[in-house]
C-alpha cells in the first residue's frame, strides 16, 4: 500500500554513497489523505532533485529511529478540538514523553494542516514544532500553518524546505534521480490529480419513500483501469456543480456566464469555471471574511471576526446564501480568483473486489439543507444522486491502512456503523464471506426508522441466515418516543461485548466523528469499567492499548 510505502533510494543503487545521515525523512499524519498527498508530492520533488528520501506514515514510524535522523520534514493535520489524527497519536505522545531523546543533530520543518473555523487551529502541528524545538532540533523553515485551502501554502513550504535542505545535504547523494519508487508504491497510475474516468452504473435510493433522508447505493465501473482497492479504503470522487446552482450565483451577481476568465494557463467561460473548477458548496472562514470586506455589511463583518460564529456560519451556509444575502460588486475574474479550487470528496468504499471485481460501490447520503424555502445540496452527493446511468465519474482510490480487517480470518470483529457509516462493513462482510472466514462478526447499525432507513437490510438478513454475520443490533432512533442510538445497544450488550474483546475481537467505528464516535467511545469505556472491573484510568488505558495494537480502528468524518 501507499501509506506505508518507503522510498529508500540510496540503498538499492550500489553506486551511490547514501549514508543514513543524508536521507530526508518525510513523515505524514492525517485523517483525509491531504497530508499524505502533500508529503508524497514533496518526496517526489526531493527525489527528482536527487535526494534520498524516506516517506513514512507516522503510524508506521518507529519512534526509536528518531534519534538517528538528521533531516525530518513533517506534515500533520489536526483533528476535532486540537487532537492529533489517529495515525499521529503515537509519535505525538512520544515527543512529549520522558522517553523522547535529545535531537540536537536534527534539522526539521513542520507543515501543519488545519481548519481555521476550529479554535485549536493547527494545534497538532504547533505541538510538533514546539516539542521538536524543545528537544534541541533546529528549524530550517518556520512552522507553516495551512487552512482548508492549503494547496498554495503547502507548495510554497515544499519549495522553501527543498531550498533550505540544499546546504545541509552534500551533493554526493544528489546523483540518484528517480521517483519511481514513490509512484510504483501507489495502487495504480490514477491519483487525485490524474483520476480515472469511470462509468456510473447505478445510483439507487436505499431509503424508503417516506424517509427524511435520501441515501443512495452507487455502483461505479472501474472497467479496464486496473484500479484496485482493499476493503477499508476510500474512493475519491470528483464532481461538477449543478447548472441550477451555477446559474443562480451568476444571476444574483449580475454577471454573464459567457464571460471569459483565465485560470492558470487556461481560458474558459465563467459558467464552465464555476461548474468544473471552483468550490461552490463548501464555505470556509477565509471566504466569509473576504466576502464581509467586499460587501461592507456590518453584521457579516462582526460575524466574520468571531471564530465560533464563523464556524457555525460556514457549516450552515453556502456561497449561494452569501451571494443572495450580502450583495457585492464583483467581476467574473475576481469571483473565480476568490473561490477555492473544487476538491474531490472521499467516500468509504462499500464493496470488496473479491465480490464485485472491477466495480466499486458507495453508500452516499444526499446532503440537503432547507434555508429560506430553498434547498441547498452537497456538491458531490447531488452529483452522484442525479447523474444518469452511464455518466462519467472521475475517481481514484485513497488507501486507508488504518481501517483494515484482521489478518487472521478467525479473529472476531465488532463493527459499529450507524447511517452511511455502515458502508465499509458491507465491504468487510463481502470480503470475509469470500474468504470463508470463520471468525465471528457483530454489527451495530442505527438510523431513524426501521421501515424507511434500514440500509442493506436484506443483505444483513442473508448474512445472518448463512451464519457469516453472528449478531446484529440495530438502533432505530425515532421509532419510539425517546432516542435510541448504537451506544445504547452497546451498553445493553455490555457483558457480551466485553467477552468478545477479551476473546481478541477487533473493534471498528465508522460514521459521524463529532458526536457519534465520541459517544460510542464513552459507552465502550463504561463497558470496560463495569465488566472488566476497571477504574476510569484503567478503562482508558485498555482502549488505548487496543488502539495501539490496531484492534480499535476508526473511519470517522
Ligand atoms: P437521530 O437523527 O434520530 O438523532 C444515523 O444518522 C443515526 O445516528 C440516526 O439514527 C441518528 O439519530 C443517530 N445519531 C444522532 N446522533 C447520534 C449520536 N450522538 N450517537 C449515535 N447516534 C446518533
Amino acid at each position: 500500500g501507499y501509506l506505508s510505502a518507503t522510498a529508500q533510494l540510496g540503498a538499492s543503487t550500489g553506486s551511490v554513497e547514501s549514508t543514513p545521515e543524508q536521507t530526508i525523512t518525510i513523515l505524514y499524519g492525517s485523517q483525509t489523505g491531504n497530508g499524505r498527498g502533500v508529503a508524497s508530492e514533496l518526496a517526489e520533488k526531493a527525489l527528482a532533485q536527487g535526494y534520498a528520501v524516506n516517506l513514512v506514515s507516522m503510524a508506521d514510524y518507529k519512534v526509536r529511529q528518531l534519534k538517528q535522523e538528521t533531516l525530518l520534514l513533517a506534515v500533520v493535520s489536526t483533528h476535532g478540538e486540537g487532537e492529533a489524527p489517529d495515525d499521529a497519536i503515537e509519535l505525538h505522545k512520544f515527543l512529549a514523553s520522558k522517553r523522547a531523546p535529545s535531537l540536537e543533530n536534527l534539522h526539521y520543518s513542520v507543515l501543519a494542516l488545519g481548519d481555521s473555523s476550529y479554535e485549536f487551529f493547527c494545534q497538532t502541528g504547533k505541538d510538533f514544532e514546539q516539542r521538536l524545538a524543545a528537544l534541541g532540533a533546529k528549524s530550517i523553515v518556520p512552522l507553516t500553518e495551512c487552512d482548508v485551502d492549503y494547496e498554495a501554502a503547502a507548495s510554497t513550504w515544499q519549495q522553501n524546505v527543498l531550498e533550505a535542505v540544499k546546504p545541509l545535504i552534500s551533493a554526493a547523494s544528489a546523483s540518484v534521480v528517480s521517483i519511481s519508487s514513490v509512484t510504483s508504491a501507489t495502487s495504480s497510475a490514477f491519483t487525485k490529480q490524474k483520476p480515472y474516468s469511470a462509468e456510473l452504473l447505478v445510483s439507487q435510493k436505499l431509503t424508503g419513500r417516506d424517509s427524511d433522508r435520501d441515501v443512495r447505493h452507487v455502483e461505479i465501473d472501474l472497467g479496464e483501469s486496473g484500479l484496485s482497492y482493499q476493503v477499508g479504503d476510500a474512493l475519491g470522487v470528483w464532481f461538477t456543480n449543478s447548472a441550477d446552482l451555477v446559474n443562480e450565483i451568476i444571476e444574483q451577481l449580475s454577471l454573464d456566464g459567457a464571460t471569459q476568465v483565465t485560470l492558470g494557463d487556461e481560458t474558459l467561460s465563467l459558467s464552465q469555471a464555476l461548474t468544473e473548477k471552483r468550490e461552490l458548496t463548501q464555505l470556509y472562514p477565509g471566504l466569509v471574511q473576504n466576502w464581509a470586506q467586499l460587501s461592507g455589511d456590518e453584521a457579516l463583518l462582526a460575524l466574520s471576526e468571531d471564530r465560533e460564529q464563523t464556524r457555525q456560519f460556514v457549516l450552515n451556509h453556502q456561497l449561494a446564501d452569501l451571494v443572495a444575502q450580502y450583495p457585492v460588486d464583483i467581476t467574473a475574474f475576481q469571483l473565480v480568483e476568490l473561490l477555492r479550487p473544487i476538491t474531490p470528496r472521499l467516500y468509504s468504499i462499500a464493496s470488496s473486489q473479491s465480490e464485485v471485481e472491477s466495480e466499486v460501490h458507495l453508500t452516499v447520503a444526499l446532503v440537503e439543507d432547507q434555508r429560506n424555502g430553498t434547498s441547498r445540496f452537497g456538491g458531490a452527493s447531488q452529483f452522484l444522486a442525479t447523474a444518469d446511468e452511464g455518466a462519467e465519474v472521475k475517481v481514484y482510490v485513497e488507501p486507508n491502512n488504518h481501517f483494515r480487517l484482521p489478518e487472521n480470518p478467525e479473529t472476531p470483529v465488532i463493527m459499529i456503523g450507524p447511517g452511511t457509516g455502515v458502508a465499509p462493513f458491507r465491504a468487510f462482510m463481502q470480503e470475509r464471506a469470500v474468504q470463508g472466514a470463520t471468525g465471528e462478526s457483530w454489527l451495530f447499525f442505527g438510523n431513524p426508522h426501521f421501515e424507511q432507513d434500514f440500509l442493506y437490510q436484506t443483505e444483513w438478513q442473508q448474512y445472518l441466515n448463512d451464519g457469516s454475520l453472528t449478531r446484529l443490533d440495530s438502533a432505530f432512533s425515532r421509532d419510539q418516543a425517546h432516542k435510541i442510538y448504537v451506544q445504547h445497544r452497546i451498553t445493553e450488550r455490555g457483558e457480551a461485548l466485553w467477552q468478545w474483546l477479551e476473546n481478541g475481537a477487533h473493534l471498528y467505528i465508522c460514521g459521524d466523528a463529532e458526536r457519534m464516535a465520541k459517544d460510542v467511545h464513552q459507552a465502550l469505556l463504561e463497558v470496560v469499567k463495569q465488566f472488566g472491573g476497571k477504574d476510569d484510568e484503567q478503562a482508558a488505558a485498555y482502549l488505548e492499548a487496543l488502539r495501539s495494537d490496531k484492534r480499535y480502528q476508526k473511519d470517522v468524518y
